[in-house]
């Protein structure tokens, strides 16, 4: 079920295109990667979705709203912004009280959200520190932990890994990954492998057009089919690989390469499927012993790097 829906999107700031006619949908429960170089809209779009930008034309549904009635949306959304905007003389407890306190009226319930964000993030020890005093990283995790205490059904999240240490921010991929299954996730980063590893579907955008967009595995496989994954096998006996060739020749897969040299073949192959597996069971019937196998699968940077036109 689509929980967001954007049809023909359009913003402008004075002539300068920014989101240029977009549509995509996001379904409940899905983290959603919207990628894109400096400047491509992500914000924008992001701004846009969470009410604190108008559009200059098109039609957005948020949870069967129409963004127009962004109130009746706003208890349900939260956003973790590009840039941290939280109240620098207050303290980490008093910030999450007040942006969590302006969704959640029942006191109970509101310290009992504070006390179980904050344990999440580790942050118990640092609730009274003025934030002012915090480093950049810390700043950063208290930005996301004010969105999550509102235990929102969809979660923007703006670059939110962005100077936050190797070791947080696992702890932060961690756990999008069991918040998934409560939430739905729009996420912008500019790394590409976090997004593969994270993300269900992404979304490419280069001036505030779309250039890339699908499920994330299924772009790589069809990536796959059209230019297929690079695999070498080496043999104890420089003979076997003759005896190899001629067994992937008379195989039914798709190669569209072979080549050998020494005790090495290199193979392309066109299958999504073909892995491992398929060359232990080659090695059985031909009892040809395989002394190494190297596949290169593409990845999601592949793809981005053959279709990405500057
Ligand atoms: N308030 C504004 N006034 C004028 N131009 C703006 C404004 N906000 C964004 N822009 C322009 O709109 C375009 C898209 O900006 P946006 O911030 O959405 O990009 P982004 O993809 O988030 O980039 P980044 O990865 O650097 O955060 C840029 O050319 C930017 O300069
Ligand atoms: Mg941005």
């Amino acid at each position: 079920m689509s929980i967001i829906k954007v049809k023909n999107l359009t913003k402008k700031f004075d002539k300068k295109i920014a989101v240029d006619n977009l549509s995509f949908e996001v379904e409940e429960n899905q983290i959603f990667g919207l990628l894109g170089t400096n400047g491509a809209g992500k914000s924008t779009i992001i701004n846009i979705l969470t009410g604190l930008l108008l559009p200059d034309s098109g039609k957005i549904k948020i949870l069967d709203y129409d963004i127009k009635s962004i109130e009746k949306i706003r208890k349900n959304i939260a956003l973790v912004p590009q840039s941290i905007s939280l109240y620098e003389d207050l303290t980490i407890y008093e910030n999450i009280e007040f942006f969590a306190g302006m969704y959640i009226t029942d006191n109970k319930k509101l310290n009992e959200s504070i006390e179980k964000t904050t344990q999440q993030f580790k942050i118990k020890n640092l609730l009274h520190k003025q934030v002012g005093n915090l480093s950049g990283g810390y700043k950063r995790i208290t930005s996301i932990a004010c969105a999550l205490a509102i235990n929102p059904k969809i979660l923007f999240f703006d670059e939110p890994l962005t100077g936050i240490d190797i070791h947080t921010n696992q702890m932060i991929l961690q756990m999008l990954q069991q918040l998934r299954k409560k939430m739905t996730i729009i996420f912008t980063t500019h790394s590409i492998k976090e997004a593969e590893n994270l993300c269900d579907y992404v979304f490419f955008i280069d001036k505030g057009k779309c250039f890339l967009q699908g499920k994330t595995n299924n772009i790589i496989q069809n990536f796959v089919k059209q230019y297929g994954q690079n695999i070498i096998i080496k043999f104890d006996n420089p003979k076997d690989t003759h005896k190899i060739e001629k067994y992937f020749k008379k195989s039914n897969l798709s190669i569209s390469k072979m080549k050998y040299s020494g005790k090495n073949l290199q193979l392309n192959v066109l299958d999504p499927n073909f892995g491992i597996k398929d060359i232990f069971n080659l090695s059985k019937k031909t009892s040809i012993d395989v002394c190494d196998i190297q596949i290169k699968q593409p990845n999601l940077e592949s793809v981005f790097n053959k279709v990405y036109k500057k």
